[in-house]
């Protein structure tokens, strides 16, 4: 049968590639990219505040990469929030929103180029022919889709959510950026992306023989994994987590209610007292320092004492960052012109990158 010995080969093509990926893939604390080699692209759903987890684990390394001198892009994935559930709640406001947790975290928008997808119709448009180079059974076997339709808040799956990962390349290389700072589960999509690139550049190559799009790669977060208040991992949609922008009051209440356990000597366990060391570890990053030390300082006064650091230290730290975004909060105009530039400066390259496949493709 065809579609048997098609899904044959595509494996095997998968498998190739994501060994390479593997090997590439590099990790953030140590990364110090190339500003003239390197372009990066990295991005967000728009459903709700950014919270502690997405500071240490991207938003940070974003800052760093952009100050290092590379060229950054950031895209605010407003499409992609309809993978998931029905209508996408409070667009505009979690849009604006995302806008004032990345100024205020420090990303500055005369080095980075923030927009939102759905305002650059040629990157949409690249969809098309990118569908064309996958198989179903490739979109099919992709585990961060497979994880995401077991906790899908919809009745039924759309197309869209088995489809988005390709959209999600669209993303990567209408900007032909070729590195992508990720978290584990989104390296599937990067995968996706490789294999797009490299199947376009085999099937359309320029009439000179060079290839129109690069080969993205992952740039691995190496920040631990953020526990949320409740021991589970820290997440926009599970009520878990600490918001960039809750004010001193609001943090202080969520991390009092923080689960813990019974044992007053406090120390840095993560397999045996997760929700402990989740804390201890929020202190030390927000501190600088090992999670052990924080534990032995604290060592039997328990949990309320523990508590009162983790609270102390994570409004200490965020406190720059807070005032900037009370600041910014008071001017949703400025928001909006910053999203309006990075549309306009995405659609100019979006619309050389769409010629340039249409070229290849002999579509003119
Ligand atoms: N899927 C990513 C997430 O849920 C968001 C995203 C959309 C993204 N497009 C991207 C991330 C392109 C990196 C590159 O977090």
């Amino acid at each position: 049968m065809t579609t048997a010995t098609t899904t044959t080969t595509e494996a095997a093509t998968t498998a190739t590639s994501e060994t390479t990926t593997a090997e590439t893939a590099a990790s953030t604390a140590t990364f110090t990219a190339d500003p003239a080699t390197h372009r990066v692209l990295t991005g967000d759903r728009p459903t709700g505040l950014l919270h502690l987890g997405h500071y240490f684990g991207t938003l940070r390394n974003r800052v760093r990469l952009q100050n290092q001198g590379v060229e950054m892009f950031v895209v605010i994935a407003d499409y992609q929030v309809i993978t998931d559930r029905d209508i996408a709640d409070r667009l505009a406001e979690h849009t604006e929103n995302l806008v004032l947790d990345y100024l205020a975290a420090g990303l500055d928008p005369d080095h980075a180029t923030i927009f939102a997808h759905s305002a650059v119709p040629a990157l949409n448009q690249l969809l098309l022919p990118f569908l064309s180079l996958v198989s179903v059974a490739e979109l099919n076997r992709n585990p961060t889709v497979k994880d995401e339709i077991a906790h899908s808040r919809q009745s039924a799956v759309n197309g869209l959510m088995f489809t988005y990962p390709v959209h999600q390349a669209a993303d990567i290389l209408f900007c032909k950026a070729n590195l992508v700072p990720v978290g584990q589960d989104q390296l599937p999509h990067l995968e996706v992306a490789r294999t797009v690139a490299r199947r376009f550049n085999e099937r359309y190559p320029h009439v000179d023989g060079g290839a129109v799009f690069p080969a993205p790669q992952a740039l691995l977060s190496d920040a631990p994994l953020l526990l949320g208040t409740d021991g589970g991992k820290m997440s926009k949609s599970r009520g878990n987590a600490i918001p960039l922008g809750a004010t001193e009051d609001e943090t202080a209440r969520a991390i009092r209610g923080a689960m813990t356990d019974a044992d007053r000597r406090i120390d840095y366990d993560p397999v045996n007292r997760p929700e402990v060391s989740g804390l201890l570890l929020l202190a030390a990053l927000c501190q600088d320092r090992a999670p052990e030390e924080i534990a032995e300082e604290i060592g039997d006064r328990g949990a309320a004492a523990l508590k009162r650091t983790v609270t102390d230290s994570v409004n200490e730290h965020l406190r720059p960052l807070r005032t900037r975004r009370a600041e910014l909060a008071t001017d949703r105009g400025h928001l909006r012109q910053v999203l309006r530039d990075g549309a306009e400066r995405a659609n100019a390259i979006a619309d050389a990158t769409l010629d340039e496949v249409r070229a290849v493709m002999g579509a003119i």
